[in-house]
């Protein structure tokens, strides 16, 4: 969240000049009073974005993309919205340290319990005690480098941890930890006789422990922490911090299952690497993926349980508009093995050479199918027009339905015609135009849009407009007219800023300037709309009293709400 005062995140944006900005991403051209250049948040080659240097916004025709400075970044490089005024900042030439503002001083005790855990964790593993544990890394060619740089320790026997945290720390916090646990007769160590891989937080904090067996028979290979206030599994991908950076250079992530196949592969030095971790992937997680790169790789382990997982975690993605690629290991090898095995420069063909979602969807749902029986190949159809149903990616689609045409000799046509035509609900990552007919929503979206530009019709607003039907254009109005109260002004960069680039009130923006409102008003346009929005609740207020009706059966009741329904329509 933001950390920064609204000021200072002005003084940050006016430091710059957007049409610099944008011009050292993509080639802008004048033209009037305002810039040129080609979107880059869609397939275009039309100069449908413009950008203005008096308003300090741009704003595409064609999508609907529109933001200031800060939003351009953002949404150019995978960034947040800190990040991106951090960038700023630095072209500005303002110092401004967000990371050290950011870290929250939060659950500082756990951390620093953390923090002296690891210490005691990697020193054990340089002692004699820990030969046997240095012997197996070894074993597992795992260098002493990568030891170094993943932090990698070894728990040892009975309560030595338990006893050093008791007495630096608060015994109740330390408890909270997930690294020690108390009975009669004391507090004693979770973890014990186990190599160590610290889990960090998006921060790189240390916040967790993967426990790996190494000297004995046990059933559970990894032991974890459990979920504490500072852990949550389903919000932290392994390696993020190391890989984030790297990733969006190289604008491409890989993911794994486990972090030993991470480490594997950070090790021959392939690092836009994260993993999963064993878990099914949250939206959380689907959506720092998204963030970190455009193009995504999926490198699951090749057994059976790592295609259905590289099922699930595609589904997931593609239901946040994501399409990765994916990558299948031969042999049931999972990625550390693979590299072992087969090299490196092997392990990189793989990389380069993804196949589509789709083709291995294929493939995974004519497992377990005999494709010469009509039974299964009807099945076989229909399951991957479901999957068809799923993906945004129009080219993809259609190569899928010419394969599947010739593959199964059947009309690529039956195809299309089982092929849901009406808007998917996957939220596309771009604005979409969305054209309105609705009166109401016109006369919503117009107001909004003036209100942006102009103090009077906010105030029109605030003392006329009681309820804005439209829950998205309701709260847009809302955040607008609580601007101006606070600033005194509006201005439509600084509304944007101060809203942080929020998606779902950026979508309502994007929306509303699709509308290709004219540039002027006036106050008679303005008290229309207004008299529309007020027609439309009244309208509704009559449907609901009427429902109300006739639900009533005491007639002196009835009377009554006929008389309020014949006062509103006099006012109609
Ligand atoms: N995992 C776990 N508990 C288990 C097994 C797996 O938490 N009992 C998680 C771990 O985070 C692990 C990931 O699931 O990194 C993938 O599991 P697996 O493929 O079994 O681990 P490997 O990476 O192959 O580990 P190793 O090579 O050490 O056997
Ligand atoms: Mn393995």
């Amino acid at each position: 969240m933001n950390t920064l005062s609204q000021e200072k995140i002005n003084e940050i944006r006016n430091s710059v000049n957007i049409v610099d900005v944008i011009s050292s991403y993509i080639p802008l051209t004048p033209k009037g009073k305002n810039y040129f250049g080609i979107c880059p948040f869609h397939d275009d080659n039309n100069p449908s974005m413009s950008v203005s240097p008096s308003r300090q916004i741009y704003k595409c025709f064609s999508c609907g993309a529109t933001g200031t400075v800060f939003k351009f970044i953002m949404d150019y490089e995978n960034i947040s919205f800190m990040e991106a005024v951090k960038k700023v900042a630095d072209l500005g030439g303002i110092s401004v340290n967000i990371g050290k503002i950011q870290k929250k001083q939060t659950h500082k005790e756990l951390h620093q319990i953390y923090d002296l855990s690891l210490k005691f964790y990697i020193n054990n593993l340089n002692t004699k005690a820990g030969q046997e544990a240095r012997e197996y890394l070894k074993g597992r060619n795992i260098s002493d480098d990568v030891i170094k740089e993943f932090q990698i320790g070894l728990s040892l026997k009975h309560d030595t941890l338990s006893k050093i945290l008791t007495q630096k720390f608060n015994p109740d916090e330390v408890l909270k930890s997930g690294l020690i646990g108390k009975n009669d007769y004391g507090y004693y160590d979770l973890f014990y006789d186990r190599i160590m891989f610290p889990l960090y937080d998006l921060d790189g904090n240390p916040v967790a422990y993967s426990g790996r067996i190494y000297n004995k028979k046990d059933n559970s290979k990894y032991f974890n922490t459990r979920e504490t206030e500072i852990f949550k599994k389903g919000e932290l991908l392994y390696n993020y911090h190391r890989a984030r950076d790297i990733a969006r250079k190289k604008n491409q992530v890989i993911i794994m299952e486990g972090f030993m196949d991470v480490i594997r592969a950070y090790t021959v030095g392939i690092k836009n690497v994260i993993a999963t971790m064993g878990t099914a992937v949250t939206e959380t997680q689907a959506h720092l993926i998204k963030r970190m790169a455009k193009d995504i790789i999926l490198c699951f382990d090749g057994d059976e349980a790592g295609a259905k997982a590289t099922m699930s975690c595609t589904n997931e993605l593609l239901k946040i508009g994501v399409t990765p690629k994916i990558i299948r290991l031969e042999d049931d090898l999972d990625p550390d093995e693979y590299i072992q095995k087969k090299g490196k420069d092997a392990f990189q063909r793989k990389i380069d050479n993804p196949i589509s979602v789709m083709d291995f969807k294929l493939s995974y749902l004519k497992q377990g199918k005999d494709l010469t029986s009509s039974v299964d190949q009807a099945k076989y159809i229909s399951e991957i027009i479901t999957e068809l149903n799923k993906i945004d990616d129009d080219i993809l689609k259609d190569l899928t339905i010419k394969k599947i045409a010739t593959e199964m000799n059947i009309d690529e046509e039956l195809i299309r015609k089982h092929l849901e035509t009406k808007p998917k609900p996957i939220i596309a990552s771009k604005p979409k135009p969305q054209i309105q007919n609705d009166k109401y929503e016109k006369a919503e979206s117009a107001l909004i849009y003036y209100m942006l530009k102009s103090p009077e019709v906010i105030t029109m607003y605030n003392n006329k407009v009681t309820y804005i039907p439209n829950k998205e254009y309701r709260q847009l109005a809302r955040e607008i007219s609580s601007f101006y109260k606070n600033f005194g002004f509006i201005n439509e960069a600084d509304f944007i800023d101060y809203l942080e680039c929020d998606e779902e009130l950026m979508k309502t923006i994007s929306k509303i300037n699709m509308e290709n409102t004219k540039e002027e008003y006036t106050l008679e346009e303005i008290e229309d709309y207004i008299r529309v929005i007020k027609d439309y609740n009244v309208k509704e207020e009559i449907k609901r009293l009427t429902n109300k009706m006739k639900t009533l059966t005491d007639p002196l009741d009835k009377a009554k709400i006929a008389e309020e329904i014949v006062g509103l329509k006099k006012g109609v």
